[in-house]
């Protein structure tokens, strides 16, 4: 099995880009009959940007947009709590059937915080795509609707994913090894 070293870590290759390729397919295929009207797939940077990119070709939904957001955490200047913020949304998204684009779900915390704020948009509605999927470390009861494959709960990289902010570049998807 081909392995890489990154920030001293050794990874394995886990999941090939010719089986990602498959599962982008595969969720684009199940997106495009979804009936899901005028879409406006909003994708979660940094992470997505190669899943938006090569999922956006496959979707043959007539009038599909995209647009991209970040989340962004901060602390609050009295509270002890943690602010997020979306970057991204500059047009008003009002009644729009909003379509996720995360490249992983781990514990959803991120994916809570986003919905929580399309939802003060006064969105249509909001469904949710993920490349992957973390079953045993998911905390929440938000439901998603497209998942393209669920993993254990192990540390990966690649596609996009960082460890770090390096190896977003791989082609294939590795995962730490222990
Ligand atoms: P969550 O909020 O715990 O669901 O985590 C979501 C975010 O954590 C993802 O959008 C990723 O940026 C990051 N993340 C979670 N698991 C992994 C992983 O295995 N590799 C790289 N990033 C991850
Ligand atoms: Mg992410």
């Amino acid at each position: 099995m081909k392995e890489i070293i990154l920030h001293n870590k050794i990874f394995q290759q886990h999941i090939s880009k010719e089986e990602i390729d498959n599962i982008v397919s595969d969720l684009a295929n199940k997106i495009n009959v979804s009936n899901t009207e005028k879409p406006l797939f909003i994708a979660v940077l940094n992470g997505s940007f190669l899943f938006a990119a090569d999922i956006m070709r496959k979707i043959t939904i007539a009038n599909a947009e995209i647009s991209f957001i970040k989340l962004s955490s901060y602390e609050g200047m009295k509270s002890s709590g943690e602010i997020s913020e979306l970057i991204g949304i500059n047009s008003n998204i009002s009644n729009r059937n909003i379509i996720l684009l995360e490249d992983i779900i781990d514990t959803g915390n991120t994916l809570e915080k986003i919905i929580e704020i399309l939802t003060q948009e006064q969105v249509g509605s909001i469904k949710v795509a993920t490349l992957l999927f973390k079953p045993d470390a998911y905390k929440k009861n938000l439901n998603i609707d497209f998942i393209g494959k669920s993993i254990e709960n192990d540390f990966v990289v690649g596609y996009g994913l960082d460890y770090d902010e390096i190896g977003r570049n791989l082609p294939h998807i590795y995962k730490l090894k222990n």
